[in-house]
């Protein structure tokens, strides 16, 4: 029994020093197949998904190819971590992180109800607790505290809680509730204390995404734009809430530490592609390149749905989520952005940082 335990030790102990751990929290944008393990209908798990995936199947991404976390492990050169649920995540697995992130989730528990059993918010943090108690089984407390402190984290969260949620449907729970304005500032409260209950996990290197140009994804230009113009209430909603947002992550780094919480500015990002498309060699913006209807922008991507023949023509793959090329435009700015979409610094500078000290 001791000389297996040493043995372990000297097996997992080198490799935690070694490599940096990622973790991933959020929505759909970042879920790389946790719902596939889940009964919700909030899954990419069947084709024409995964159709430019290195194995041209689908996974659970809602991607025809790789997402934001696959695209920032290979900026930063780790491997993408697996699915929090997979039962392959594993042993020595487990110390290369874990993708928590569940499509359909929201800030708030109410988000994302239609869509039953969801990992929520405060769940993806229980499974981080977790985490790191099985991985203290492996390497020990002191260890695991040094992983998770080093680790780089992504939040990707906040957008379905106006569209599943707020603006679900008409004269919703929420929007009964709270005007706009007010709902963006219970939100943004809510926001804060998950990321709170981060930090007090262990998490030191925190990316925090904004919500993209809601208005303008195909689903909301098919449902109610007006002649393909973006839909004003959601446009106003992003508008609201990410400087709210990009506030609240400077007063937290004020209190916790200058750069724990790095904030992305994916709005601004996402509205460049967006409003010139053609500057970015996509032929649109405006039209999914799998959906039906009008800019096939209504109902899911399936096997039956319309399907473009170039992915990396459309800056969004499905009614809701960026293409593969998009994303990549995405991550190139979050590594290497001025301070105009990365704040306080980008994440090229951050790893230059931390491989110093
Ligand atoms: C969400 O639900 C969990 C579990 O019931 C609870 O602990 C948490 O406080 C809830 N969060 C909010 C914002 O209501
Ligand atoms: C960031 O810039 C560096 C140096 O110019 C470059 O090598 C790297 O590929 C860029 N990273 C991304 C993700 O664009
Ligand atoms: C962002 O990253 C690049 C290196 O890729 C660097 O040259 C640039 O100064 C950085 N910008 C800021 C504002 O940190």
């Amino acid at each position: 029994m001791l000389g297996l335990l040493v043995l372990t030790l000297a097996s997992f102990a080198p490799l935690a020093a070694e490599a940096r751990a990622f973790f991933v929290f959020g929505d759909s944008l970042v879920d790389n197949g946790n719902n596939n393990y889940l009964a919700t209908t909030a899954r990419a798990d069947s084709p024409p998904y995964g159709i430019d995936f290195p194995t041209r199947l689908p996974t659970g991404r809602f991607s025809n190819g790789l997402n934001i976390p696959d695209l920032i492990s290979e900026a930063i050169g780790t491997e993408s971590p697996m699915p929090y649920l997979s039962p392959f995540l594993k042993g020595e697995k487990l110390l290369a992180g874990a993708n928590f992130a569940s499509a359909g989730i929201g800030i708030l528990n109410d988000t994302g109800i239609q869509f039953v059993n969801i990992i929520r918010m405060y769940k993806q943090l229980e499974y981080f607790q977790q985490y790191q108690q099985r991985v203290t089984g492996l390497i020990g407390a002191e260890q695991t505290q040094r992983l998770v402190n080093e680790a780089l984290v992504l939040m990707t969260v906040g957008g379905n809680d106006f569209v599943n949620n707020y603006y679900l449907v008409p004269f919703s729970a929420r929007s009964r509730q709270f005007s706009l304005p007010d709902y963006v500032v219970y939100v943004i409260s809510e926001y804060r204390k998950l990321l709170v209950r981060l930090y007090d996990l262990g998490a030191r290197r925190v990316l925090v995404t904004g919500s993209g140009p809601l208005g303008c994804v195909p689903a909301e230009l098919a449902l109610r734009g007006r002649n393909g113009q973006c839909s004003t209430e959601l446009q106003q909603a992003a508008a609201l809430y990410n400087p709210q947002l990009t506030e609240m992550i400077k007063e937290l780094n004020a209190q916790y530490g200058s750069d724990i919480f790095i904030a992305a500015n994916t709005r601004e990002m996402s509205t460049n592609f967006i409003s010139n498309p053609e500057a970015f060699g996509f032929t649109t913006s405006k039209m999914a390149c799998c959906g039906q209807g009008p800019y096939n922008g209504i109902g899911l991507c399936t096997p039956s749905s319309n399907l473009c023949s170039n992915r990396d023509e459309y800056a969004f793959w499905d009614p809701f989520h960026p293409s593969e090329r998009a994303n990549r435009y995405l991550v190139q700015q979050m590594m290497n952005g001025s301070t105009e979409y990365m704040n306080p610094m980008n994440l090229s500078t951050i790893l230059a940082m931390d491989s110093r000290t």
